[in-house]
């Protein structure tokens, strides 16, 4: 191309194949996922969140002893030392979660046992398992702040997903409540080149370490357009306030142009399986919960079914994982600041994927924009300005 020629501007870079992948294939037009091949139906049925995590690290599913093994090793590193704890205490008043979520994992060669920087294959592996208990040890440790309490150290006894809802409260979940969380995290693990992982994979292609590469994923996943869109969802749902009130605030607000958040998709334009799967959830927790869940619940349901129903298949807006998530975490005991410090816990398994992966092949990721501003201004002098 001649060099005044005007390009082809893919903006947000939306359809463009960037790389190849073994770990995940998302169908946008089918409404289907799959890990490693794995279809997200089944393994939300039969898998664990350690047991995925291993899956989209490691690219097959581990046997009896070795998931026991990765389990420990992940609840171990969600032990986490005394200056991560002071650090993430210092930091929890003045910022935002996701802000300290991501101070805390770019200071974690701080507190490893040796350092890390450039490591072998071997060792990138040990490091994505220490990343995944770390922000998960990290998210436990700011609900429990949250909450008032002191740092509770993790159980070996227990799994990922038990031991995040022991560590913030002090007392061993009800199992009904670890498993919701646990498939919760199982669904967010992994979604191939999203904003995040691709951000993490940029950071990355220029042979920084891993701990930047997450670091950068962490920031990318705090904007509403991304993974911050579950807080906003459950802030609309409680502005909503009365179920009886959801179609006239969701009339108003298409109205106004403005975006319901926890709908919508780059990549799906049918309904995203994730949020099918969580949804079926909200039926479980209809009954039986706080009247804040239940009102949260009838309020999700009324917005979702308007919503389908005026832009599913007329404009291909579908709810997304994030749009359940509110009543769902609430039933849990997860308060909203967590909800996207959660989020980072359970795709870090995607993250690392993602970055062992593409440095199998490393290629420095520098893309083009394309300058249409002014060339050759003569230079004023300061004193001669206006
Ligand atoms: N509510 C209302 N209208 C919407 C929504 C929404 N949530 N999302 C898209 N639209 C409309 C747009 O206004 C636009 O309408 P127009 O053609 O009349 O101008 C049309 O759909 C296309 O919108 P785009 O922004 O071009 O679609 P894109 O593929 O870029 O959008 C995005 C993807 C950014 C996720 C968008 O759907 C959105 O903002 N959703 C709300 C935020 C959200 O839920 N993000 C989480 C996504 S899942 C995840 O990241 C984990």
């Amino acid at each position: 191309m001649a060099d005044n020629a005007t390009p082809t501007i893919i903006k947000g870079l939306e359809g463009v194949y960037f790389t190849e992948t073994k770990i995940c294939k998302v169908d946008g037009f089918k409404g289907r996922l799959w890990y490693r091949g794995y279809s997200i139906e089944s393994l939300a049925k039969n898998s664990s969140f350690e047991e995925v995590s291993y899956l989209i690290l490691y690219g097959s599913l581990p046997n009896a002893e070795a998931l026991s093994v990765f389990t420990k090793k992940l609840v171990s590193y969600m032990n986490l030392d005394s200056g991560i704890i002071g650090l993430v205490k210092m930091l929890s008043p003045n910022m935002l979660s996701m802000d300290v979520l991501r101070s805390a994992v770019s200071s974690l060669p701080a507190f490893a046992d040796k350092k890390v920087y450039q490591s072998e294959a071997e060792e990138k592996l040990e490091e994505s398992a220490e990343i995944i208990g770390r922000i998960c040890g990290i998210v436990a440790l700011m609900g429990r702040l949250k909450a008032g309490g002191e740092y509770v150290a993790p159980d070996q006894s227990l799994g990922v997903a038990q031991n995040i809802l022991y560590m913030m409260t002090g007392k061993i979940p009800e199992d009904k409540v670890a498993k919701m969380l646990d498939v919760m995290m199982l669904l967010h693990a992994e979604h191939s080149s999203n904003a995040s992982t691709f951000c993490t994979i940029v950071a990355g292609s220029t042979l920084a370490d891993i701990y930047s590469a997450i670091t950068a994923g962490i920031c990318a996943l705090k904007g509403p357009l991304h993974g911050g869109a579950d807080e906003k969802a459950l802030d609309m749902m409680r502005a909503i306030g009365n179920p009886d009130n959801t179609e006239k605030y969701i009339e108003e607000a298409l109205d106004g142009k403005k975006r319901i958040m926890g709908f919508g998709h780059r990549v799906y334009k049918a309904y995203d399986p994730r949020a099918k799967v969580i949804k079926s959830y909200l039926e479980d927790i209809q009954n039986g919960s706080t009247m804040e869940v239940q009102t949260l619940t009838a309020i999700a349901l009324r917005a979702e079914k308007m919503m389908v129903e005026k832009l599913g298949e007329t404009k291909g807006i579908w709810p997304n994982v994030d749009f359940f998530s509110g009543p769902v975490y609430t039933y849990i005991g997860i308060p909203k600041e967590l909800f996207t410090p959660l989020f980072a816990a359970s795709r870090s398994p995607g993250w690392c994927a993602h970055m062992l992966e593409y440095w199998q092949d490393n290629r420095l990721i520098r893309p083009l924009d394309y300058y249409n501003g002014q060339l050759d201004i003569p230079y004023v002098p300061l004193d001669q300005r206006k």
